[in-house]
């Protein structure tokens, strides 16, 4: 029976297992799928522990995402240009880091506004962590050729301006910023339950996009706003849902499905 995991510190808030789970009982799949907390002095032997007691891999989350792709013995030209993995894969005694958030960000936005054309205007992304990586790959990746970022800490921006050749804004300038966009994307923490809401408003034009990787709550004070202006919105849960959907194959052999009831069981939850 294949084992697998989500890994982080604390690990209590993670939604994989209820994601993983309703997919092995959906598909029929005698699987086994259980977090794992474990305190950073003790990852790496955990991971190679886990390895030796015959799991498929694991989902890692915060804090975890380089230190995992930092001890892979190999990783995918995806995984190596975003610099962070969300998934351990064991295979033939070495560990391959994959990273599907990028995949995940797309996949969500293709089933959720199938109109949303990445080559038209400008797309502005709030914020400069690891999140921000994946979605700027995701965004290049995917054609979209006018790139701006704005991050509060200007020098974490400013790396990654050159790092993917994007243009940089002022964190102080992005409402303006908004006036141009065609589309809007908070990689940022803010707005997350318990985090103060992202400080912006937004002039975007009618046909634009706002987007938020945050999910809890799902429908956070900027997509409140958006909504409010009457633009079109795409939720941070999607994204989770549809980066877990590579790992469920890579480990269980079957691609499952993001279905309104997978959504409405991790809401509940
Ligand atoms: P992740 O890997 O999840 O993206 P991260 O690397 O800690 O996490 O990045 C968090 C992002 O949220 C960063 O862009 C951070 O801005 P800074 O680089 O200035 O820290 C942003 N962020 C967090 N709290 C913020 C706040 N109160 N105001 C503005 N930006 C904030």
């Amino acid at each position: 029976m294949p084992k697998a995991g989500v890994i982080g510190w604390p690990v209590k808030h993670s939604k994989s297992p209820i994601i993983y789970r309703y997919w092995l009982e959906k598909n029929n799949i005698r699987g086994h799928y259980t977090d794992i907390e474990i305190s950073p002095d003790d990852f790496q032997k955990c991971i190679f522990q886990l390895a030796d007691d015959g799991f498929v891999g694991v989902n890692v989350t915060i804090p975890y995402k380089e230190s995992a792709i930092a001890m892979a013995d190999k990783k995918t030209s995806r995984a190596s240009s975003i610099g962070a993995a969300n998934m351990l894969i064991f295979r033939g005694g070495g560990i391959i880091a994959e990273n599907t958030d990028a995949e995940g960000f797309i996949r969500n936005l293709r089933a959720s506004a199938p109109d949303w054309n990445p080559a038209r205007g400008m797309v502005l992304v709030l914020g400069a962590g690891g999140a921000a990586r994946a979605i700027i790959y995701a965004l290049v990746e995917s054609g979209a050729s006018q790139i701006f970022i704005a991050n509060r800490t200007q020098f974490r921006a400013k790396n990654l301006a050159a790092e993917f050749q994007l243009s940089l804004i002022s964190w102080d300038d992005i409402n303006q910023a908004t006036a141009e966009a065609s589309m809007v994307v908070n990689t940022t923490s803010l707005g997350m339950a318990g985090q103060p809401p992202l400080d912006i408003e937004l002039n975007c034009p009618s046909d634009a996009l706002v987007t938020d990787i945050v999910y809890t709550p799902v429908e956070t004070p900027l997509l409140a706003q958006a909504k409010a202006k009457g633009l079109a919105t795409v939720d941070g849960l999607g994204m989770l849902l549809h980066q877990a959907v590579p790992g469920f194959e890579a480990w269980f052999g079957t691609r499952p499905a993001v279905t309104p009831a997978l959504r409405e069981k991790v809401l509940s939850a």
